[in-house]
C-alpha cells in the first residue's frame, strides 16, 4: 500500500468544565501521542490537533456550580487542561478552543453548506418540556433509567454507567432535572441530519472497507448502531450557550454540541496552518491524507457515523481509522468525576512531577503505567500498586537497570570509551542479541502503526530483558577478574568484554530510538549519557548497531529512574479514599435544578402588563390531598385575595401568617384542587432547592405597587 502523503492526527476534545483524569489521558491523548511521535521520528508530514469543546451543556453547569459565568469557566479550565496536558508530554501542534471566532465561523459554514445543498430536513417535533420552568429540555436536562444497564440515574444523551450513548426518549421513566417533575412532550422545530439516508455509504465504507483493519470494539459498535436502523438526528437544540444557528427563523436556538465539537478539529487545523504558514485543505481534502480519530468509547457514534456523513457531504475526507479505547477503571471502581473517584492529571502532576525528585521521569513513569494497562480491547484497571510495581519491578529492575550496568561496565571495564568489536569471536549469544535487536524494530513498527501501543511497549522492555540477560551470560565482571601476570586483564578476556559491552551499548542507542514515542524523557536522558544529538533517534537508525563509534567517551552512568516508595502509594491510597468521602450524592443534583436558561427578551411593554402588589398574609392552610399545595389569604389594602401556592414543603402554614409577600394580582385566576387561586405569589428558588418567599426590605401598605 502507498504509503500516506500526511497524516492528521486528531485527540477528542476535552469539555472545558473541569480537571480532566488519567482515564482521559489513557483513552484518547497519550495513544494519540506515541503515534505522532513515532510518525515525527519517521519524518512524516503530521500534524497534530486538539483543543477545548467549550459548548453543550456541561458549560453552564460547571457555571452554577463554581457561581461564575460560562464565559469564566471556558477560560478558566482550557488553560488549565492545556497546561497539564503539556506537563504530561502531550505534543499537540495545536491546543485550540470552540469558542474562538474562526470555530463558530468553520461551523456556521459547515451548516450553511449542508443546509443550503438540501442535506438538513426540518422537523417539527414533540420534545420533553419542562412546564413548571417554562424550559425545552436539553436530553442533559433529563434522567431516567437506562433501556440498556437499569441504570436509574441515566441522562438523557447518555448512560454514565454502562456509556450507551442515548436519546431522552430512550429513557424509561424520564424526569426533569430542572424540577423534578415529569416532562410534558411539546412541539419546536429543528434541523436534522438524516442518517437514515445514508446507510448504504455508512455500510460499505465502515463494514466493507474497514472490516480488517478498524479493533473489533469500534466495529462493533458502529455495526449495531447501523444494524438497529439510523433515525434522522437533531443538529440544533433550544439553548442559549453555542455557535448560533445561522439562520432568521432559527433565533434562540445553537447547534447541538456534537455538530459543532468534530468540527472543532478542521478549525484548529485552520489556525494551525494561520500559524505555521501552511495551507489546511490538503489535510481534509486530499486523499492521501492519513486522518485518525484518538477518542474514548462513549465517543464512537459520533466519529464513526455522524461525523464521517458530515465530512462526506462536505466532500472532505473520512477517518482511515478510529482506535477507540475502552475504559479504565480505577482500584476496582469505574472513574468517575461526579463522585470523585479519579486521579486528576493535575494531581498527579503536583504530587510527582513538580516535586524534588519528579520530572521527567515522573512523566514517564505514568505515561508508562498507563500505556501498560492501556484499555485497548477492553476495560482496564488502575492501581497504585500496580503503578508502584511496574515502575520498580520494570521501569526501574529491567529498562533502567539495564542501561545504567552497561553504562558503569563501560567505566569500569572499557575506560569509559565505546570498546572495538572483535567479529572474529563474535558467539551464539552475541547472534541472538544482534538478531533480537533487529527483530523488535520491525515488530515496535507494526505494533504503533497498528494502534497496538502495549505490545509496542512490551516488545521494548523485553528487548533490555534480553540485554540483561545477554549480561548475564556473558558475565563480563567475571572475565575480568581471570587471574593475569601483570594485574591487566587478560586479553583475551579483554576481547570478549568489549564485545558484550559494545554490543551493550548499541543496544542501549537503539533502546533509546525505540522508546522515544513512549518515554521520551527516558530516551532523551539516554542520548545525555551517551553525549549524542536527537538525530539519532531518527526511526531510520533503528536496528543499526553502529550508532556509537568505537572510541567515543561517554558520561559516568546516572539512574533513569528512581523507585516509587510504599509511603507514596499509601498517602496516594488514602487521599483518593477520603476526596471520594468528601462527596455528597445529592450535590450535582440539588444545582442542576437552578440551572434554568434565560428566557428569550421581552420588551418594556411586556414587563408593564404585569400588575405587582405587595400583601400581607392574613390566613393559611394546608390543601387537602395535596401535600404541596398551601391554601393562603392575602390582604391587598383593598380586599383579601385567596392564593393557592405550591409552597407547603417550605413553610408551614402557620410560619405564613403575618408575612409580607409581592403578587401577581392580574393573573387570571385558575382552579387548583377544586380552589380558585387569584394570583400568584412570588419566591425564589435556593440552590438547595428551597423556596424563599420575596418580601419588601421594609413594611410597606399592602397593595403597594411592585415595579
Ligand atoms: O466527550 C467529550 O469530552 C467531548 N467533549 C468530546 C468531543 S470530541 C470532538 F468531537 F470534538
Ligand atoms: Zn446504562
Amino acid at each position: 500500500m502507498n504509503q500516506p502523503k500526511r497524516y492528521l492526527v486528531t485527540s477528542a476534545l476535552p469539555y472545558a468544565n473541569g480537571l480532566k483524569h488519567v482515564g482521559h489521558l489513557a483513552g484518547a491523548y497519550l495513544p494519540a501521542d506515541i503515534y505522532v511521535r513515532y510518525l515525527r521520528a519517521q519524518k512524516r508530514d503530521v500534524v497534530f490537533v486538539c483543543g477545548s469543546d467549550e459548548h453543550g451543556t456541561a458549560i453552564p453547569i460547571q457555571a452554577l456550580k463554581e457561581k461564575i459565568t460560562s464565559k469564566e469557566i471556558i477560560d478558566k479550565y482550557h488553560e488549565i487542561c492545556k497546561q497539564d496536558f503539556s506537563d504530561l508530554s502531550i505534543s499537540f501542534d495545536i491546543y485550540h478552543r470552540t469558542s474562538e471566532k474562526l470555530h463558530h465561523e468553520t461551523a456556521r459554514d459547515f451548516f450553511t453548506a449542508l443546509e443550503s445543498e438540501g442535506q438538513l430536513e426540518i422537523k417539527e417535533s414533540e420534545q420533553f418540556y419542562d412546564e413548571e420552568t417554562n424550559t425545552f429540555l436539553a436530553d442533559r436536562f433529563i434522567k431516567g433509567t437506562c433501556p440498556n444497564c437499569s441504570y436509574d440515574s441515566a441522562y438523557g444523551d447518555q448512560c454514565e454507567r454502562c456509556g450507551k450513548s442515548l436519546s431522552s426518549d430512550e429513557l424509561i421513566n424520564p424526569v426533569s432535572t430542572l424540577s423534578g417533575n415529569q416532562p410534558i412532550k411539546k412541539s419546536t422545530k429543528h434541523w436534522y441530519l438524516p442518517l437514515n439516508k445514508h446507510e448504504e455509504f455508512l455500510r460499505h465504507w465502515i463494514i466493507k472497507e474497514h472490516a480488517a483493519d478498524w479493533k473489533t470494539n469500534v466495529l462493533g459498535q458502529c455495526k449495531s448502531w447501523i444494524d438497529g436502523g439510523l433515525q434522522p438526528r437533531a443538529v440544533t437544540r433550544d439553548l442559549n450557550w453555542g455557535v448560533p444557528v445561522p439562520l432568521k427563523e432559527a433565533d434562540g436556538k445553537v447547534l447541538y454540541v456534537w455538530f459543532d465539537a468534530p468540527i472543532g478539529y478542521i478549525s484548529a487545523t485552520k489556525q494551525w496552518a494561520l500559524d505555521n504558514n501552511k495551507d489546511w485543505q490538503p489535510y481534509w481534502k486530499d486523499s492521501d491524507t492519513q486522518l485518525v480519530h484518538f477518542i474514548g468509547k462513549d465517543n464512537i457514534v459520533f466519529h464513526c457515523i455522524i461525523f464521517p456523513i458530515m465530512l462526506h457531504l462536505n466532500g472532505m475526507i473520512l477517518p482511515k481509522n478510529v482506535p477507540a479505547n475502552e475504559f479504565m477503571n480505577l482500584e476496582g471502581e469505574k472513574m468517575s468525576t461526579s463522585r470523585n473517584w479519579k486521579i486528576d492529571m493535575q494531581d498527579y502532576i503536583n504530587d510527582f512531577v513538580k516535586k524534588e525528585n519528579g520530572g521527567g521521569q515522573c512523566v514517564d513513569m505514568l505515561r508508562y503505567y498507563l500505556t501498560q494497562i492501556a484499555p485497548e480491547t477492553k476495560d482496564s484497571e488502575f492501581t497504585w500498586q500496580g503503578f508502584q510495581d511496574a515502575v520498580n519491578n520494570e521501569l526501574v529492575a529491567v529498562f533502567g537497570n539495564f542501561v545504567n550496568r552497561t553504562l558503569v561496565l563501560l567505566h569500569k571495564l572499557c575506560n569509559g570509551k565505546v570498546p572495538t568489536v572483535h567479529t572474529d569471536i563474535l558467539d551464539e549469544v552475541d547472534k541472538k542479541l544482534i538478531t533480537a535487536i533487529e527483530q523488535t524494530v520491525p515488530f515496535v513498527q507494526k505494533s504503533i502503526e497498528e494502534y497496538r501501543f502495549r505490545d509496542a511497549l512490551f516488545e521494548v522492555i523485553d528487548l533490555s530483558r534480553k540485554g540483561n540477560q545477554y549480561l548475564q551470560k556473558k558475565e563480563p565482571w567475571i572475565k575480568a577478574k581471570q587471574p593475569s601476570e601483570n594485574g591487566n586483564i587478560v586479553e583475551s578476556a579483554q576481547k570478549e568484554i568489549d564485545n558484550t559491552i559494545h554490543h551493550c551499548i548499541q543496544l542501549c542507542a537503539n533502546l533509546a530510538i525505540l522508546i522515544n514515542p513512549l518515554l521520551p524523557h527516558t530516551s532523551k536522558k539516554i542520548l545525555h549519557l551517551l553525549k549524542v544529538v536527537d538525530k539519532l533517534l531518527d526511526w531510520q537508525n533503528a536496528g543499526k548497531l553502529n550508532l556509537l563509534s568505537v572510541g567515543y567517551s561517554l558520561r559516568a552512568p546516572e539512574l533513569l529512574f528512581r523507585k516509587i516508595e510504599d509511603d507514596e502509594i499509601k498517602y496516594q491510597i488514602e487521599k483518593l479514599k477520603n476526596n471520594a468521602q468528601k462527596y455528597k450524592p445529592m450535590e450535582e443534583e440539588k444545582l442542576v435544578t437552578n440551572l434554568v436558561p434565560q428566557k428569550s427578551t421581552i420588551q418594556f411593554d411586556d414587563f408593564t402588563k404585569l400588575d405587582l402588589r405587595t400583601g400581607t398574609i392574613v390566613a393559611c392552610e394546608k390543601v387537602e390531598k395535596a401535600d404541596k399545595l398551601l391554601k393562603i389569604s392575602v390582604d391587598l389594602g383593598s380586599e383579601t385575595r385567596t392564593i393557592v401556592s405550591g409552597i407547603a414543603l417550605h413553610y408551614k402554614p402557620e410560619e405564613m401568617v403575618g408575612k409580607q409577600v409581592i403578587v401577581i394580582v392580574n393573573l387570571a385566576s385558575r382552579k387548583m384542587k377544586g380552589i380558585e387561586s387569584q394570583g400568584m405569589i412570588l419566591t425564589a428558588e435556593d440552590s438547595d432547592g428551597k423556596l424563599r418567599l420575596l418580601k419588601p426590605e421594609n413594611s410597606v401598605n399592602p397593595g403597594s405597587l411592585v415595579s
